[in-house]
């Protein structure tokens, strides 16, 4: 199956984020630090203007440590880009992120003389969740449909910081599959646009070839099944996803599985490394807006 999932509106979008990044003077873009080339989307390099970008590789708390710190390592290799994980649930994490915008605009921050940064990123990464806890209040609501937030509003963070409150929603690269799938395993597609068993055997076949090891803890398994179908049968049979006459509900073993993968169950997962994606460059990547159908989630 074939994951087709983007906006008509992109092009126009994109001109205006542009527009409002000549008044701001951090860029923070918010990455999912399980998927975070994936979760990224690489037209930000083109509209940003050489401000400070900050990847944020939030959800840092569901990703596995070893390949955070691998990302870390690949974006400080460009020029101007300065990465940090993070939980953004948690408010002592979240002031990391504010030295670190005092440090990138050492003149601002002073009365009159605010420092204005703005959140970018794809849908449920957690740019709502970050506003929330930097603001200290509600400000934007969070869910898991993508795409929720849609107040306009300037948050003074009482820092000398001022927030745009109006998140850069950019829109997944999804032209390639192998992007499509691992971001439908993590959850930032709306679930009306994909198939839970074509994702959950993507995800099995991935976490028996990364991370058998804690997939045998979680499921108990006594050997690992030599296919991802066996794989979701076995979490089937493990999760009491059964059919009448005993047989396993695949669909629904796929569903439970995704959720606990998702959810941190399994364990601390990652969903690509830096080497996995050498060779797929932002060009190849970028979604042609004539041959894409514009179907969204519009959720
Ligand atoms: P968005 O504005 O970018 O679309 O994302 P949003 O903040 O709505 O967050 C999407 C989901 O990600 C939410 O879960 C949120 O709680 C979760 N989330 C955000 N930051 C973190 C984090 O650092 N760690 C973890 N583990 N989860 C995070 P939800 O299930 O949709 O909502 P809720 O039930 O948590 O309220």
């Amino acid at each position: 199956m074939t994951i087709r999932w983007y906006p008509g509106h992109m092009s126009k979008a994109l001109e205006k984020m542009s527009e409002a990044i000549r008044k701001i003077d951090v860029v923070i873009e918010v990455l999912d630090a399980r998927l975070p080339f994936s979760s990224s989307n690489h037209q930000l390099r083109d509209i940003r203007r050489n401000k400070p970008c900050i990847k944020l590789l939030n959800k840092h708390d569901l990703a596995d440590p070893a390949v955070t710190k691998a990302w870390i390592r690949d974006f400080e290799k460009e020029e101007g880009v300065y990465a940090l994980p993070i939980s953004a649930k948690q408010h002592s994490e979240t002031k990391q992120l504010i030295k670190l915008c005092q440090r990138l605009a050492p003149n601002r921050g002073r009365p009159g003389w605010p420092l204005r940064a703005m959140v970018f990123g794809i849908p449920n990464v957690g740019k709502s969740t970050l506003i929330n806890t930097l603001a200290g209040r509600n400000m934007a609501k969070v869910g898991d449909k993508p795409a929720i937030t849609t107040c306009n509003q300037q948050i003074d963070l009482r820092n000398g910081i001022i927030l745009s409150d109006t998140p850069g929603v950019l829109w997944p690269d999804m032209a390639d599959q192998d992007v499509a799938y691992r971001l439908a395993t993590s959850g930032a597609i709306g679930a009306s646009a994909l198939d839970y068993t074509c994702v959950g055997l993507f995800a099995a076949e991935f976490m028996m070839r990364r991370y058998p090891q804690i997939l045998g803890d979680r499921y108990k398994l006594d050997c690992m099944p030599e296919t991802p179908t066996a794989l979701l049968e076995a979490i089937g049979r493990r999760l009491g996803c059964l059919v009448s006459g005993g047989g396993i509900d695949v669909h629904r073993a796929a569903e439970a599985f995704l959720r606990e993968l998702r959810a941190g169950k399994i364990g601390r997962v990652s969903l690509e490394t830096p080497e996995d994606v050498v060779g797929i460059t932002a060009d190849e990547i970028k979604p042609d807006e004539e041959e894409l159908p514009h179907t969204c989630d519009g959720e």
